[in-house]
């Protein structure tokens, strides 16, 4: 490309969005503005930011600083001229912040969910509708980075860095990208994690671990009698035979919907290689943390990059932690996760007795509906990504061009 910078919109207002736009700020030739549509944050942000936005690593000395040109709420003072728009929100603020910047984005955008969470493409596809056809949508498996707010517009921290990341493309017919995708984004988070481009995304969808969090709640809380704890419990560390149990029973059944997907679609080099099983997907993304990785309780209780996390819990008066189960791990990977998982297994007929199970009892906890005995038909089920929420109906529908 010329010398001409590249102009990214970051859109979003929380941790990742903070890392994100640090980062990229950080290369050369690259300018980065932030659109947040969300409460107050542009103004929180913008008064908060001084010279520069730290970005720091866990345990390691080195800092990035940088920061964005401009914070804003206005999608119309940086989406029509932006090159690349990535969204760094949570699954639930993707159709806000879609409809957002629909109206202002040129022909032949680049867009990237990091990360998209199970069902970004069906959702972007029907919010876009006749201007998806002109764009280029990346999708990622999961954000590169866990992360955290230290200092609002100020410091942000990186707890750790993902090896690599699964991304695909959903490139509409029209679409005439003058950049390489990948290859971008790549340059925009630097080295590390590596994005590798698998085939299409449903395989992506496929691949998500945000089918992780659900069954551990459920494994831990479903007897729960309602008492406070004395203290928080250790979330993957305090994995026990029950939970590692439920959780391989919905990986199984995500492998069996993606054989099933092969099977059934015509595309006979469909490949779902990169969807692994959650014991080996541990262990290989996890390779140097995980001290004993002879059974699937045993990889996550001794993960070392899982060290200290805990349930998500809230004090109560009185003293003691009660679970809050309007935490991401069931308000998020419920809808835009297992939901999506049971919706695409539908379609190609594979029964998921632990998916329902889980989902059920999720769905009681967050005051919603989505299932009804083992099917989608939820009076909530419109609020989530299940693919018949935009009409899909059969595999070939389910594989958005790649
Ligand atoms: P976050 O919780 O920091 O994001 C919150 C931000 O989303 C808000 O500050 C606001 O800017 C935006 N937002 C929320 N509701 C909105 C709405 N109704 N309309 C418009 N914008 C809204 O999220 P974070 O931590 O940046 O994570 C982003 C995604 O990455 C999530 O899906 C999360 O599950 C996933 N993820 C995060 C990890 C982490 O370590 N932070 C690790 C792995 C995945």
């Amino acid at each position: 490309m010329s010398d001409t910078p590249l102009r990214i919109v970051v859109c979003g207002g929380g941790n990742g969005a903070h890392v994100f736009s640090t980062l990229a700020a950080a290369r050369a030739n690259i300018d980065v503005s932030v659109l947040t549509i969300f409460e107050n944050e542009a103004e929180r942000w913008t008064a908060a930011m001084k010279e520069n936005i730290v970005v720091s690593f866990a345990g390691e000395s080195c800092q990035v600083k940088a920061k964005p040109f401009l914070v804003t709420r206005d999608p119309t003072a940086v989406i029509p001229k932006a090159d690349v728009i990535v969204i760094v929100v949570p699954s639930y603020a993707h159709a806000p912040v879609l409809k957002a910047i629909l109206p202002y984005c040129r022909p032949h955008t680049f867009i990237a969910g990091v990360p998209a969470h199970p069902g970004l493409d069906f959702q972007f596809t029907h919010i876009f509708g006749s201007k998806a056809k002109e764009c280029t949508l990346v999708v990622l498996e999961t954000l590169p980075w866990a992360c955290r707010l230290i200092e609002y517009g100020a410091h942000a921290q990186v707890l750790g860095t993902k090896e690599k990341v699964g991304a695909a493309l959903v490139q509409g017919e029209d679409s005439n990208i003058p950049l390489d995708c990948i290859e971008t984004l790549q340059r925009l988070i630097g080295d590390k994690p590596r994005l590798n481009l698998v085939q299409n995304s449903l395989v992506v969808n496929l691949m998500a671990k945000t089918m992780i969090h659900p069954p551990i709640m459920y494994g831990k809380w479903r007897n729960w009698d309602g008492k406070p704890l004395p203290e928080k419990a250790l979330f993957y560390q305090g994995i026990d035979d029950s939970q590692s149990h439920f959780l391989a029973q919905i990986s199984d059944e995500v492998l069996l919907t993606s054989q099933a997907v092969k099977d059934k679609c015509s595309k006979t080099d469909l490949d779902i290689s990169p969807i692994s099983h959650i014991s080996d997907w541990v262990k290989e993304y996890y390779a140097d943390q995980v001290k004993d990785g002879s059974s699937l309780k045993l990889s996550f209780q001794t993960n070392q990059a899982y060290d200290g996390l805990v349930h998500p819990m809230k004090a109560v008066d009185g003293g003691g932690y009660v679970p809050d189960f309007s935490y991401r791990y069931t308000r998020e990977d419920v809808p835009f996760g297992l939901v999506v998982l049971k919706g695409i297994a539908q379609i190609v007929n594979v029964s998921t007795p632990a998916m329902d199970t889980v989902i059920k009892w999720a769905q009681e906890r967050l005051g919603e509906e989505y299932i009804v005995g083992t099917e989608l038909k939820g009076r909530d089920l419109p609020k989530t990504r299940a693919p018949q929420v935009f009409g899909i109906y059969t595999v070939e529908q389910l594989l958005l061009p790649s």
